[in-house]
């Protein structure tokens, strides 16, 4: 096997990992991140909602939500832990654990 075709049968594999996953989440968690997402994240970062964007205003803009997605290193786990905490000088927003929960599988489902 090739080392692309070794890389893909990594993602396929992981792909189906994170599909089987027991903690999927619901419907009603990915739409209430969603509303999150847009009320206390869209000041800075893209969040993209049904192919409109809704365009970061901030200079040297943090990242779409859609390519944090996508990044293979990304997953609810590393998203829970990371949202903890406040970043990019996020002012007094101090998420309970239900909404980071949310936003975590809303970001997830952007994939
Ligand atoms: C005041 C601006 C600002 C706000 C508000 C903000 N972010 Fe960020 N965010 C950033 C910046 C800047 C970065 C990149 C630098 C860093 O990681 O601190 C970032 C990075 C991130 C990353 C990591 C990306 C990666 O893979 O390195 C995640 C996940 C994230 N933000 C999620 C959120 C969520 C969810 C919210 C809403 C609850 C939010 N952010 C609100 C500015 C912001």
């Amino acid at each position: 096997m090739t080392p692309e075709g070794l890389a893909r049968a990594f993602f396929t594999l992981i792909a189906a990992f994170l599909t089987l996953a027991p903690a999927a989440a619901g419907a009603a968690d990915i739409a209430a991140g969603k509303h999150l997402a847009r009320s206390y994240c869209a000041q800075c970062h893209v969040v993209v909602d049904q192919g409109k964007s809704h365009r970061a205003r901030v200079a040297g803009a943090p990242p779409d939500f859609s390519l944090i997605a996508r990044d293979p290193g990304t997953n609810v786990e590393k998203l829970n832990a990371f949202l903890r905490f406040p970043h990019g000088q996020m002012n007094n927003v101090l998420l309970t654990r239900k909404e980071i929960d949310n936003l975590a599988d809303y970001i997830e489902s952007l994939r």
